[in-house]
């Protein structure tokens, strides 16, 4: 599929069918991800690979209410996704990447950070992840692990403590009525509202 094919048919799916996805696709999703451009080359991200419906089902479990909980319809159709992918972040990597000699931060102080790139590459890897998904000829969503259940995610999976959940990710075939979400309601912004050609 063509790049431009790929983006602009790239939606959040939130509702999947029971079709098991082949690893191959999982595979190139993956192999994907660390191509993602990062910092110094630091690569402090890792994901976690949920392709068991036993391993799926914990990770519904351990981050979100029971099912029918108020505030939880929208999690039926994800449910269904037999993989889910999480993406976590290391700052610690960047810490220590930048205190190399070659970078020379070595007071680690985070104020020279303009923005957190570990969680920005770590997002960026995460895209990559969706778009394979889409010329896969799957669908994927990425959403974010509450953080009132963090703790409960790292129990359950073995977290080590450097790492932090930015957001886990949905794949498989996409069922009918798919795509729902906020971008159904709101407009994309034009290009030219958001684009400041030589000054803003
Ligand atoms: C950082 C981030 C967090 C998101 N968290 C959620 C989420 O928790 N639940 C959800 O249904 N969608 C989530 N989304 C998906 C957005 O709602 C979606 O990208 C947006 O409405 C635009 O729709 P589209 O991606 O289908 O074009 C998230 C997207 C991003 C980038």
């Amino acid at each position: 599929m063509e790049l431009s094919d790929v983006i602009r048919r790239r939606r959040m799916v939130r509702n999947y069918t029971d079709e098991p996805v082949a690893a191959a696709a999982v595979g190139a999703a993956l192999e994907h991800a660390v191509r993602a451009p990062s910092a110094g080359f630091s690569q402090g991200w890792a994901f976690l690979l949920l392709d068991t419906p036993g391993d799926v089902g914990r990770f519904w479990s351990v981050t979100t209410p029971d099912e029918g909980s108020a505030g939880t319809r929208w999690l039926a159709g994800m449910r269904r996704a037999p993989v889910v992918i999480v993406a976590l972040s290391c700052k610690n990597a960047y810490l220590e990447r930048y205190a190399e000699p070659d970078k020379g931060w070595t007071d680690r102080d985070e104020a020279r950070w303009p923005a957190p790139y570990w969680d920005i590459d770590t997002g960026m890897a995460a895209l990559l992840v969706l778009l394979t998904a889409v010329d896969e000829g799957l669908g994927a969503c990425f959403f974010g692990v509450p953080p009132q259940r963090i703790d409960a995610f790292r129990d359950g999976f073995g977290i080590p403590a450097d790492h932090h959940p930015v957001g886990a990710i949905t794949m498989g075939h996409p069922a009918p009525g798919a795509v729902t979400g906020s971008a159904r309601t709101r407009p994309r912004r034009p290009t030219a509202d958001v684009v400041h050609r030589g000054r803003w």
